[in-house]
């Protein structure tokens, strides 16, 4: 094989886990912690990874793993929780830390493999309250920190490792380095690379899809276009179908058919704005207006497969985190990142084709690059399935996608004018029902009010308020409100995600 399985015990981590293996070139998927162990061995695993837990593995119903896990032989890594549970399997003891270290500490090295070149002091992200308390037998400390004196644990056999701390959370200083000295201790190889998987997903999708065709929603997004240029590489019989809702941005409609039929899709893009408009009329509520959306997309793709099928595939552009989350792997709450509207129900009657769901966003993008994507779409911000819509408060009419068409523009066009656009995660305009009260000329107005919101992320789960530069926020006000006579007030976005969502719905 192949790479590293990690066990998920729910830590709000454990994504990040596979994401810092996958960029150090070894491959990773993430199982269930309490998965049995035929399911674990599947992945023919070099090396296993326990994830951190909000559970505590003082409790009687503690998640545990599959004894088989401590017994095959395997190298495995603990992490905070994992590290208690593999400790606690070969005669450790676990105990409630009164330390209670939460946070940022500093952590002492000791001799040892997994440090082996790093600085002798590293600042460490800490979020546990147990903490081991007793060794297991002839196991060794490899590193201490002032309330933790087995921060870094190793088994006599120096193939188990346990750590305390997050080395996968960015605060972590060196923490990639000390992944990596155990991916070098459980030799696993380290192939992974956006050549060998595109290769390989073209392969797959010729050998699955053969002379079938292949139909596919396109929206413009990155992962449907990744995923049409894979269908156009692998040489498949395939037919993308682009639903112009009227949701959409400045000219993007024109953009996105250039770009994908320049890249030899078979595209067909369907006028549709009347029809989504007219349900959306006098509709406020923001559930109802998805709603009203969703139901219109489906009927309208599903006229268009009758009219162009038939069809054996319907590709979908699935990643692995909604394949994560969906599988709902462990117990613990999940911040659901999105309401997919824009997806299509099961019951289309189609096979489906789901070649990225092993892949991170960073991942397709990389993918993207190999097999040709230009960057105007491959770098391109996330855009919601509903559109506009979700982006106007209140009703959605034509007046109001104008208006909010327009200043959204301005913004973007900015970003990217002052080398910003991809240094932000997502940045959007949001019309607001609010109207407040200005001066224009010698008069009174009362125009309305803009957000303007940009956010720093790296999945969208969750997400920090870009600090873009004042005089870049003193330029894009002046810009809206002198090229959108309508809006009288431009206010920026300050909270993050939590509490907030990105979208103001
Ligand atoms: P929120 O607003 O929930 O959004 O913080 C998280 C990310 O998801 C995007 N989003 C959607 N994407 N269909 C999509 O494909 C949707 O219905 C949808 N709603 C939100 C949002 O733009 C952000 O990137």
């Amino acid at each position: 094989m192949m790479g590293v399985v990690v066990l998920d015990f729910g830590s709000q981590y454990t994504q990040l886990i596979a994401r810092r293996l996958r960029e150090l070139h070894a491959f990773s998927v993430i199982v269930p912690g309490t998965a049995p162990w035929e399911e674990i061995c599947r992945h023919d695993p070099n090396a296993i990874v326990l994830s951190g837990s909000p559970a505590s593995a003082l409790d009687a119903d503690a998640p545990l793993p599959d004894p088989r896990v401590f017994e095959a032989g395997i190298p495995v890594l603990g992490i905070c929780y994992g590290m208690h549970v593999l400790a606690q399997h070969q005669g450790g003891v676990v105990a409630g830390s009164h330390g209670r270290e939460y946070g940022r500490a500093q952590l002492t090295r000791q001799e040892g493999t997994l440090f082996r070149g790093l600085p002798a002091q590293l600042e460490v992200w800490m979020s546990h309250g147990d903490a081991l308390a007793e060794l297991p037998p002839s196991w060794q400390v490899l590193a201490t920190t002032a309330d933790c004196p087995t921060a870094a644990v190793l088994s006599p056999d120096g193939t188990r490792f346990g750590l305390q701390f997050h080395p996968e959370v960015s605060h972590t200083e060196h923490g990639a380095d000390i992944l990596e000295r155990f991916l070098d201790v459980a030799g696993v190889p380290r192939t992974w690379n956006a050549e060998g998987i595109a290769q390989r997903l073209i392969e797959d999708v010729r050998e699955r899809v053969g002379d079938s065709r292949v139909l596919l929603a396109a929206s413009g997004g990155v992962d449907s276009s990744v995923l049409a240029l894979l269908l156009v590489r692998a040489g498949v019989d395939h037919t993308a179908v682009f639903v112009d809702h009227g949701l959409l941005r400045h000219k993007e409609r024109d953009e996105v058919e250039g770009a994908l039929r320049g890249m030899g899709v078979n595209l067909h893009a369907v006028a549709a704005e009347g029809s989504f408009l007219r349900v959306l009329r006098g509709i406020h509520d923001p559930e109802a207006k998805r709603r009203a959306i969703g139901a219109t997309f489906i009927e309208v793709f599903r006229a268009q497969a009758a009219r162009l099928g038939p069809f054996r595939f319907l590709a979908q552009g699935t990643l692995y985190p909604d394949v994560i989350e969906s599988a709902g792997s462990h117990g613990a709450a999940v911040i659901k990142s999105h309401h997919n509207v824009g997806g299509l129900p099961k019951e289309l009657g189609f096979e489906l084709l789901e070649p990225l769901r092993e892949l991170f966003k960073d991942e397709v993008r990389e993918v993207g690059r190999v097999l040709g994507l230009p960057d105007a779409i491959r770098l391109r911000h996330p855009f919601p399935g509903p559109g506009l819509a979700v982006r106007i408060l209140g009703e959605v009419t034509p007046e109001a996608l104008a208006v909010l068409r327009r200043a959204d523009h301005a913004f973007i066009e900015a970003l990217r004018e002052d080398g910003l656009y991809s240094e932000v995660w997502q940045a959007l305009a949001v019309l607001t029902p609010l109207r407040s009260v200005g001066v224009a000329g010698d008069g009174r107005c009362y125009g309305y009010v803009l957000a303007l919101r940009a956010v720093t992320s790296l999945d969208g789960m969750t997400a920090d308020w870009a600090r873009l530069p004042h005089a870049f926020l003193d330029r894009v006000a002046g810009i809206i409100t002198r090229r959108v006579p309508e809006i009288g007030r431009v206010v920026y976005d300050i909270t993050s995600k939590p509490p907030a969502t990105i979208e103001w719905e």
